[in-house]
């Protein structure tokens, strides 16, 4: 054993104390970013190198500020992306609607696909598609300035690299009853989107949360109303205007919501083929959609 490993089985214990769901891989994890090493080198670090703001680190992940807050990064499906106060952490369920609106994507018979992200918080979404779309176009709405600083970081840490200036930001509301004032940005896209994407803000107003997401997301990406549903209702009316026919729109909502949410995007709207997809756990995470007209 090294010091490190003792101090790390110290760590996991107060972790799982302080009710921390992996406290085994949140503790290596804090380890190895404060000793600058991959999570597999961790016992190389000698016992003279052992670094106590280690100890700092752990304090606060007993505080439950969220692991990414104390190491500054989130990892989503192939991006690095820097987070912390002001802006939401994205999470795995994101992970698997951003892959359905990918492989729809590249499934398209269009050139150049153009795709609109709504509430886009670090830009996980929309640097997602455009990274893993060759020749998407990605235009990132985010109505909060500070998420609106994460956002433009991130599009500009990985614009030489992969997405190569194809993700515009726009500051812009997407609820507002004046919505297409609030996305003016927007209006020359009108009726010419081939995907409209959201993880907007679902969760009913005084639910109960835990304490990395109540006291650490910025609010303005957790609440929506007393049903959780007034910013899935705005996605579904700037996807009716946006959308060319044929056109998609996935939107993420909570896991007791999938009936709900299936009712925004009903027939008598004209929508088609509205169905309630599923996340890595087998729970209601998303709902799809197709505007008519081919
Ligand atoms: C749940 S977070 C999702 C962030 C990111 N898309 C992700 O999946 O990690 C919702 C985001 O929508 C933004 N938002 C909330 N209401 C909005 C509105 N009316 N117009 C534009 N953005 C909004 C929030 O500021 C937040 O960044």
């Amino acid at each position: 054993m090294s010091l490190l490993l003792d101090e790390i089985a110290l760590a996991t214990a107060r972790l799982a104390e302080a009710g921390v769901e992996s406290p085994r891989t949140d503790a290596e994890l804090i380890a190895a970013h404060v000793h600058n090493v991959k999570r597999g080198e961790l016992h190389t670090v000698p016992d003279a190198e052992f670094d106590a703001r280690f100890w700092a680190d752990i304090n606060r992940r007993v505080n439950r500020e969220p692991l990414q807050h104390i190491t500054g990064r989130a990892f989503f499906r192939y991006l690095e992306l820097d987070v912390g106060p002001g802006v939401f952490v994205p999470r795995p369920e994101t992970e698997v609607m951003t892959g359905w609106v990918i492989d729809r994507l590249r499934e398209m018979d269009v050139a150049s696909p153009v795709a609109v992200d709504l509430g886009t918080g670090s830009g996980a979404i929309a640097l997602s598609i455009a990274q893993e779309v060759p020749r998407a176009s990605v235009h990132a709405v985010e109505a909060d300035p500070l998420a609106g600083v994460w956002a433009e970081r991130n599009i500009t840490r990985y614009v030489d690299s992969y997405t190569a200036g194809r993700v515009l930001l726009h500051a812009g509301d997407f609820v507002s009853a004046d919505f297409a004032g609030g996305l003016a940005d927007l209006a020359g896209l009108a009726g010419s989107v081939d995907v409209v994407v959201s993880n907007p803000p679902y969760i009913p107003l005084g639910s109960a949360v835990p304490p990395e997401v109540g006291e650490y997301d910025p609010p303005s990406a957790l609440w929506s109303g007393s049903d959780g549903l007034p910013a899935i209702r705005g996605v579904e009316r700037v996807a009716r205007w946006l959308l060319r026919p044929g056109g998609l729109v996935a939107v993420e909502h909570g896991a007791p919501q999938g009936a709900a949410v299936y009712w925004v995007f009903p027939e008598e709207s004209g929508w088609r083929d509205t169905r309630t997809n599923k996340d890595l756990a087998g729970r209601d995470r998303f709902v799809t959609a197709t505007w008519p007209g081919m």
